[in-house]
């Protein structure tokens, strides 16, 4: 393990690790003793039990960027990072992909779409006391075949963008900073409202499950909390965890 301070990684501590389980559990381990740093990274070359959203696994391919940061922040602030962390990985695509004409997306509540397919997953976890873990995990340079999904897996590097993953980490942590600065000085609404001219699927049909619930409506927006607003023409109805589909074929396999 490494521990590096280089000055590109602003005032992030950052720990490198060749081989994790996962980023996350180790995030939240470490967060206990490094709670002083405030902002610490962790990355790993390799997962081994990298975990994704609602108990499935994430694969951990050769050259991919896996990282968690461990954030001081409290709980009832996760659903704004959650929308800005999605957000910080869109406006670092968009940045790495200044001369190529993609089609980038955000699918609430964290995923990132290129040309239609995922690039990119967000697990969040809640650590003790004020800490909060985002998890993210970023194909740079494969995509995984999941043929048990409704949609396809891209990489950055199939859609043209030649990176790798530490250059991919020194800017995202400049977004994360410069985003964060704003929503300091101006409040979340401005950032809100880039979350929702990015959206996938604003204003159409939309079908969200949670478990064996599942809810059809209007996406109708966010509400300042980071939950789905969904129109089901009775009532607005807020959503704080689910899986949304949509009835666009854009996406679909
Ligand atoms: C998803 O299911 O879309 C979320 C995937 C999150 C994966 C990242 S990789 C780095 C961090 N460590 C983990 O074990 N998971 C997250």
């Amino acid at each position: 393990m490494l521990l590096l301070n280089d000055s590109f990684l602003l005032d992030w501590h950052w720990l490198d690790f060749d081989e994790l389980e996962s980023t996350n559990t180790s995030a939240l381990n470490y967060a206990q003793k490094l709670v002083p740093y405030q902002k610490t990274v962790i990355t790993a070359l390799k997962q081994t039990a990298g975990k994704g959203r609602r108990g499935h696994a994430w694969q951990g391919l050769d050259g991919n960027l896996f990282f968690s940061l461990i954030l001081n922040e409290k709980l009832e602030n996760l659903s704004k990072f959650v929308l800005l962390s999605s957000l910080v990985l869109l406006l670092t695509i968009k940045e790495l992909s200044k001369n190529i004409n993609l089609k980038l997306q955000l699918k609430w509540p964290n995923d990132v779409f290129v040309n239609n397919a995922k690039i990119s997953g967000i697990l969040f976890e809640k650590g003790e006391g004020d800490i909060l873990i985002a998890g993210i995990g970023v194909n740079i340079v494969h995509a995984p075949s999941l043929p048990e999904a409704a949609y396809n897996a891209t990489s950055l590097k199939n859609v043209g963008i030649l990176t790798d993953r530490i250059t991919f980490l020194k800017n995202y942590l400049e977004f994360w900073e410069k985003t964060r600065d704003t929503w300091v000085k101006n409040g979340f609404e401005p950032l809100k409202n880039l979350w929702l001219e990015n959206a996938m699927g604003l204003n159409e049909e939309v079908c969200v499950t949670d478990g064996n619930k599942m809810i059809k409506g209007i996406f109708s927006g966010v509400s300042d909390d980071g939950a789905l607003l969904l129109d089901t023409s009775h009532e607005i109805v807020k959503i704080f965890a689910g899986d949304v589909s949509f009835f666009s074929k854009d996406i679909v396999k």
